[in-house]
């Protein structure tokens, strides 16, 4: 395992971080409490050091078993949170409950820290933008938690581009902490945040946390093979098989398993993005690890970029056509050094 700073921070974390949505049962398709805390000391043995949790999580109970794992050596790990969704529990008559606002975000941290059984979190995620919130209230109540050491360091997940790159020139102009990273789906299954999201975050050195980096298990293959062990979809729809054979037959020629095929198609974008790894299982957690020993070759990449195409759309589709560059440049693109 080797270590880099979180985004423009001086913070060190591993390059795999762990993912545990799979910790506890409570939604049908995760781990139960010794097989996640064997996948925890896996993978602190292997030298990782980031994990990822959220206040609602299997109801809460993923960060009551990051607690139990972390309580021996606290300071080691990097412990990232969440706040803005709602638990199961929560009375659904409680409009204040949920959402990025103050209320939602102070209170969400103090029962964080009360299931992670600590004083602090290093990084507190705004999980979901809801777009009614005012951008500044959100930066001054993550400011004022850093101020009382609840929090170490502020980011985003699953918030468009502009939210985002408005928060950074408001903490710029006060003289507020930055937000040092976004969290965001990103695998061969889901490529939209190559539009706008990872330039965004690769122009302001914000590091890429990624997500679903399988697919939720799709682009393992898994889903075109009879299986009755347990998985997390049920209806897969026949593209995504596709893609995951297609993933399949690379894993074959380049004698690595599809999981770390499509770990390291991700690994291998340009910026500071490090993958989540989501398991179930010891054996899940392994073969996942096995990625940080593997360099696909830049064919390989091609005929994986090839299989999971997508369109850029409006604006870029249209701005980086020849006729638009011809109208901006004439014939002196090519003599550009950019
Ligand atoms: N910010 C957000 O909105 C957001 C959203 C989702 C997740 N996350 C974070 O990202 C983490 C990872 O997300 P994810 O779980 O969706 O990631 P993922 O890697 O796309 O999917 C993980 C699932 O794939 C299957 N799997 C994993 N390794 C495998 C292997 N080697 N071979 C075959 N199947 C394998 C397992 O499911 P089965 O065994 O059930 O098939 C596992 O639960 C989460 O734990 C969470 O921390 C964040």
């Amino acid at each position: 395992m080797r270590y880099r700073l979180l985004g423009p921070s001086g913070l060190r974390v591993s390059e795999l971080c762990l993912g545990t949505m799979t910790f506890g049962e409570d939604w049908g398709w995760g781990a139960d409490k010794a097989t996640s805390q064997q996948i925890f000391s896996r993978f602190a043995e292997a030298g990782g050091n980031f994990i990822d949790t959220s206040n609602n999580y299997t109801n809460g109970t993923s960060e009551r078993y990051v607690g139990e794992c972390i309580a021996a050596e606290r300071d080691r790990y990097v412990v990232a949170t969440k706040y803005t969704l709602r638990l199961d529990s929560s009375n659904p008559a409680d409009i204040n409950n949920g959402g990025n606002s103050r209320k939602s975000m102070l209170r969400s941290v103090e029962n964080s820290l009360r299931r992670l059984n600590t004083d602090y979190v290093d990084l507190l995620y705004l999980h979901m933008w809801d777009f009614t919130t005012p951008l500044v209230e959100v930066m001054q109540a993550a400011n004022q938690l850093i101020a009382a050491g609840k929090v170490l360091y502020f980011a985003f997940s699953d918030t468009p581009a502009w939210v985002v790159s408005h928060a950074l020139g408001l903490a710029e102009a006060h003289g507020w902490a930055r937000p040092v990273a976004l969290q965001l789906p990103y695998s061969l299954r889901s490529r939209d945040v190559e539009r706008a999201e990872i330039p965004m975050a690769n122009t302001h050195q914000l590091a890429v946390l990624a997500w679903g980096v399988l697919g939720g298990g799709v682009l393992t293959g898994k889903y075109s093979q009879p299986d009755d062990r347990p998985r997390r979809e049920s209806d897969v729809a026949a593209p995504d098989i596709a893609l995951g054979e297609a993933v399949m037959a690379i894993a074959r020629a380049s004698g690595r398993s599809p999981a770390q095929v499509a770990i390291n198609w991700v690994r291998q974008q340009p910026g500071n993005i490090i993958p989540i790894l989501g398991c179930r299982s010891l054996a899940q957690l392994d073969d996942n690890l096995g990625c940080l020993d593997v360099v696909l070759s830049p064919d390989h990449l091609d005929q994986l970029g090839a299989i999971a195409p997508f369109t850029l759309g409006f604006p870029y589709r249209f701005l980086h056509s020849a006729h638009v560059r011809k109208l901006i440049f004439g014939e002196t693109f090519a003599l550009l050094d950019r």
